[in-house]
């Protein structure tokens, strides 16, 4: 569903000059897949989740998203999308309620079913108590469900999240964590990136680590073990970023 084939994307600023920040990144994520973008901060995770959205252009390489090129037909790329993303801006003077009609009719959701799918991810997500609140008088955490909740409303074929739950209490992650199985278990294809390693353990099918924008390591926790010798995700990576240190 999302093939990704020696993605790159450089940057220039007057400290660092020319860089890549994602430097030839290949994988591929199928139906019904969770796939989950681990790195140290700066890595590029949230760079290759932005080329892959289509918010940024790629220096070289491609992605194709349910066949759909990112550079030929990045239109048909986003209708295929729900992107969350840290920096995505809710409307202060609506409330969650209100943002979830307006985004559904921007995706041209049918009304009856938009209204429907509104209720429904309100109850999903808990948002019953504050979905009647302006985001501006939100707490972090609300805002943060309710901009899953946007990602979500018009049901797109693939999922693109960027540190869903940062922020989130455990609850309230625990929440995130089984729309993100059941979007899963409804076929979806999801690509995610996360600090937290017992959450991508235990959510993902497969996994990359990715460190100064290249790919290190990709696969099943089972094909990264027998790859490694550790056990735990944890010792996985810290371990994969000392020797990349070392090296
Ligand atoms: N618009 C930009 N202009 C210049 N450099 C940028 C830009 N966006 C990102 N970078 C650089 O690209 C690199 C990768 O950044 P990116 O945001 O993809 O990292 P990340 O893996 O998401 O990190 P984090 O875990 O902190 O979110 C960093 O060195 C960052 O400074
Ligand atoms: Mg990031």
């Amino acid at each position: 569903m999302i093939q990704v084939q020696g993605l790159s994307r450089s940057f220039h600023d007057a400290k660092r000059g020319d860089f890549l920040a994602v430097d030839k990144v290949s994988f591929s994520v199928g139906q019904g897949e969770i796939f989950g973008l681990l790195g140290p901060n700066g890595a590029g995770k949230s760079t290759t989740l932005r080329l892959i959205a289509t918010l940024l252009e790629p220096s070289a390489g491609s992605v194709t998203v349910n066949g759909f090129e990112i550079s030929q037909a990045p239109a048909e790329v986003r209708r295929q999308i729900g992107f969350l993303t840290g920096d995505m801006g809710l409307y202060a003077r609506l409330t969650p309620r209100e943002i979830l009609h307006f985004f559904g009719r921007l995706a041209e959701v049918p009304e009856a079913r938009l209204m429907s799918r509104t209720e429904e991810l309100i109850a999903r997500l808990d948002m019953g108590s504050f979905a009647d609140i302006r985001c501006d008088k939100l707490s972090s955490g609300m805002k943060q469900k309710t901009a899953i909740a946007r990602t979500l409303v018009h049901d797109p074929p693939v999922l693109i999240l960027d540190e869903p739950t940062a922020m989130l209490d455990l609850p309230t992650a625990r929440i995130i964590e089984r729309c993100i199985l059941e979007a899963k278990r409804n076929g979806k294809c999801i690509v995610y990136s996360t600090h937290i390693m017992e959450e991508a353990e235990y959510l993902c099918d497969r996994i990359a680590v990715i460190n100064h924008g290249q790919l290190k390591i990709c696969g099943s926790m089972d094909e990264l073990r027998a790859a490694t010798g550790k056990q735990r995700l944890r010792e996985i990576f810290l371990d994969l970023l000392e020797l990349e240190r070392a090296a």
